[in-house]
This record gives C-alpha cells, structure tokens and sequence, in this order.
C-alpha cells in the first residue's frame, strides 16, 4: 500500500502536447538525398544559407548543388552567417530570396545558420513585416514557409527545435523566438560532417546540449517524472562520454553520432515533456554574447555553477537527485549532495576546457556598473522574472554575476 502511495506519487506528471514533427534522416552519406526530399516537397527553387566557409573547405556544400543541379532544382546560395547571427544578414537574405522567388530555404550548417535560414523564411513569409518585428512579437506570427538543414554541428539542436535566436547589432540585443514555426522540416544528420570540427567547438556543442536538458531538469516542478528524468539522465550521461571520446579521436563515428542524435533530442522538446523549462542561464548567457559576442556556450558554462548556487536552497533534493545520477554521489546530506554535484559538473566543464567564470571568455572581469547594465537589460529594470525554478530578480542576476566574476 505504502509502496504503491509513493509510486503514485512519484509518476504524476504535467499535461503537454508534443508535436515534433520534423524528419531526421541521419547517417552516413545522408544529404545525399537532399535533392529528392526537396523534390517530395514541391521545390522548385531553393536558397541555400551557410556559414564563415566550413561547408566549402569541407566540400560539402558543391556535393549538395551538384545534388540539386542534377535533380533540376534552382538555387542561389549566401554565405556569410556568423556566430551570434545577425539580423541584417537575415534581412538581406529576405530581400534575395524575395527576388528570386524562392520556395525553400535550405540551412547547410549549425544553430547560426539554422536560425537565419528559420528567420528568412518567416520574412519571406510575410513580405510587408519586417523581421525583428515579428522578433520581438511586435506582430504575431501566423505563417512562414518550408525549410530544413544539412546539420555540421552536434550543438545548439536548431534542427528540431521551436526556437531560434538572433542578435540585433543597432539595439545591441539578442533575442530569441519560441514558435511552432520554427520547426524545420526536415533535418539530414551525417556524423562524419562534423569530423572537421576542432576540439573547441566539439566540447562547445556539447556542452549547449547538456544545457538544454540541465535547463528542463531544473524547474519549479517538484513532482518526480521518472521517463523524463531518466531520458535526461542518461542523455547527459552519454553526451559525457561521447565528448571524452571526441576530444581523444574527432573521427570517432559512434562517438560523433551519440552526440549529434543527442543534440536534436536534447533541444526537440522531449527532455521537458510533463515538466516546465526554465532557460534562465540561457537569458543571462544571451546577454554575453549581445556584449561581447562570446560563444553561445561558453556563456552558458561560466555562468552555470554560479547560478546553481544561488538557486539550489530552493530545492536542495532535486540538486542531491541529480549528483547521485549523473556523479553518483550518494553520501551526506541533501544539501552537501547538492553542493558536491554542482563543483563535480564544473570539474566536468573545466576537464573538457569549457570556462566556468567569466574571465574564461577572455572578457577581463566585469566592472559593478557593467553588472548592474547587464542586470537591468536582462530583467527589463527588474520588472520581468527570468526562469522557474527560483525566478531570477535583478538583484539574483547580479549576485550570479558577481559570483562568476573572476
Ligand atoms: O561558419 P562556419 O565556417 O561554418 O564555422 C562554424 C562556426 O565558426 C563552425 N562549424 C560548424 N560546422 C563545422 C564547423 N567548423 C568545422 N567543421 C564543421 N563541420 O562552428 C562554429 C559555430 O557554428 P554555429 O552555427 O554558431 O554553432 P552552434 O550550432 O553552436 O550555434 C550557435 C548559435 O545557435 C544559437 C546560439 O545562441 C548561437 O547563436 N542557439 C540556437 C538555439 C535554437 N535555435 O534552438 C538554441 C541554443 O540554445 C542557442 O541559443
Ligand atoms: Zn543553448
């Protein structure tokens, strides 16, 4: 009876709807077939975004418009989409995919070029808004058009996901987009195109996948949610493992595809399912990266450890839950658990040369006036909460800040 209470107990879960409905055609040589799935799509014409040049060095991008070219599709191709992406490219883009009539937009890269190409398609959707109106929810979004991705990176998890980000360079502001829109059509995902990333950029990716689920893992949902936490858990478990195997071989096949499939299931919505996602070191990493143009995950790790000190009295057994999973730390108190499973997931970060303070961005440290800006900005002078789990004030940003700050 006892038993059968608890367990009752511990499986209530949260209403959701799940609707994921892009397609994943993952494996060796897959965007081989890109030309034949835009086909089935009705394409006609398509734009093709990519990056700073991996996807030329790489080869890859000539082998898809040799594709397209052989299966009588039309294309134009832009290049140029960096890091953070910027607005301005987008809106550029919008104006050649406008001119060209085009009917698909098609990203070869990762989260940057994903999000451009997601944003150019709603701005090629609706032609008479401009984008970052539909941004910054101005105007609602109600249409846009298709698009899907060639992925070169296991990271931000664009390829499935509601979501994309762009900075906007006049207003200094990088701000993201949650919409059903935003999910591509279709993702092609071959682990040997992210061979030729360097080291950085592989403990970079992984450490954005292991945010995306850490962020759901984390949220004012007290109640247990068994299927939910053990996906999260053993996602992070083998995002651990496949990155120490990367960082030793970067031609490591199996090791490439647990983090490339871990990467779009990370960020596709289902590590949250029942539960609530909570985003904030997200919010205070985007800030960052609008400053200082830091990489997206850098951020995310050196704020990590310092946010969840801060946050952690508010339900030190989750914290002790999650050190016994991932670390199997299982002695002591809730709360020295709790504390043991934060410095063990910073040592993780440190290991695979991630920063885990600010001065790890190479930004120097921050001056109090700084903090105080970036605090501000954050919290639309303290009148917004960021997050669920403890909702952040102005004043918990800047003591997250402060602490990060060496
Ligand atoms: O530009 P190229 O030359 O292609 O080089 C890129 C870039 O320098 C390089 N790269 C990518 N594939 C490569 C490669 N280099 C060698 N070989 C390859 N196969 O990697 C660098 C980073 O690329 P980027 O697309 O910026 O990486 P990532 O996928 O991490 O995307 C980061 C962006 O996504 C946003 C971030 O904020 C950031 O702007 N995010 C998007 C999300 C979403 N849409 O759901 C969620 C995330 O939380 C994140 O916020
Ligand atoms: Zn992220």
């Amino acid at each position: 009876m006892c038993l059968q209470v608890r367990i009752q107990r511990r499986i209530f879960m949260q209403s959701f709807t799940y609707h994921c409905p892009t397609e994943i055609i993952f494996g060796r040589g897959a965007e081989n077939a890109v030309a034949e799935k835009l086909r089935a799509f009705g394409t006609s014409r398509v734009l093709i975004l990519y990056g700073g040049g991996s996807a030329e060095r790489s080869g890859l991008l000539s082998r898809i418009e040799k594709n397209l070219t052989s299966a009588g599709l039309a294309f134009l191709v832009m290049g140029g989409v960096r890091p953070n992406p910027r607005v301005s490219f987008v809106r550029e883009a919008i104006r050649e995919g406008l001119a060209a009539d085009v009917n698909f937009i098609l990203a070869v890269g990762g989260g940057s070029v994903i999000d451009s190409a997601k944003a150019v398609a709603h701005g090629i959707a609706n032609p008479t808004t401009d984008i970052w109106d539909i941004w910054t929810r101005k105007t609602e979004i109600t249409k846009t058009m298709p698009f899907g991705s060639v992925l070169t990176i296991p990271a931000a998890g664009s390829e499935t996901s509601d979501s994309a980000v762009l900075t906007n360079e006049d207003t200094g502001r990088k701000v993201g987009l949650n919409t059903p829109l935003n999910r591509p059509v279709f993702a092609f995902m071959n682990p040997e195109l992210a061979f030729s990333l360097p080291r950085e950029q592989i403990a970079a990716g992984a450490s954005d996948i292991m945010m995306h689920t850490m962020e759901r893992y984390f949220t004012s949902v007290k109640e247990s949610n068994l299927f939910t936490d053990r996906v999260a858990e053993q996602l992070l478990l083998t995002v651990m493992e496949s990155v120490r195997r990367l960082l030793v071989s970067r031609k490591d096949y199996d090791a490439m595809s647990e983090l490339m499939w871990c990467g779009s299931v990370s960020h596709s919505g289902f590590t949250e399912l029942g539960r609530m996602k909570d985003f904030s070191v997200h919010k205070l990493g985007h800030e960052l990266s609008a400053r200082y143009d830091a990489t997206h995950a850098m951020t995310l790790t050196a704020l990590w450890g310092s946010w969840a000190r801060r946050v952690y009295p508010d339900d030190p057994a989750r914290f002790a839950h999650f050190a016994a999973a991932i670390f199997g730390v299982d002695a002591g108190t809730d709360e020295e658990r709790a504390r043991a499973g934060i410095r063990r997931m910073e040592a993780f970060f440190t290991e695979i040369n991630m920063p885990t303070s600010l001065a790890g961005l190479g930004v120097g440290t921050l001056t109090k006036g700084t903090i105080e800006e970036i605090a501000s900005a954050a919290t639309a002078n303290d009148t917004i909460r960021l997050g669920n789990f403890h909702p952040l004030t102005r004043a918990d940003v800047i003591a997250i800040y402060e602490a990060a700050n060496h």
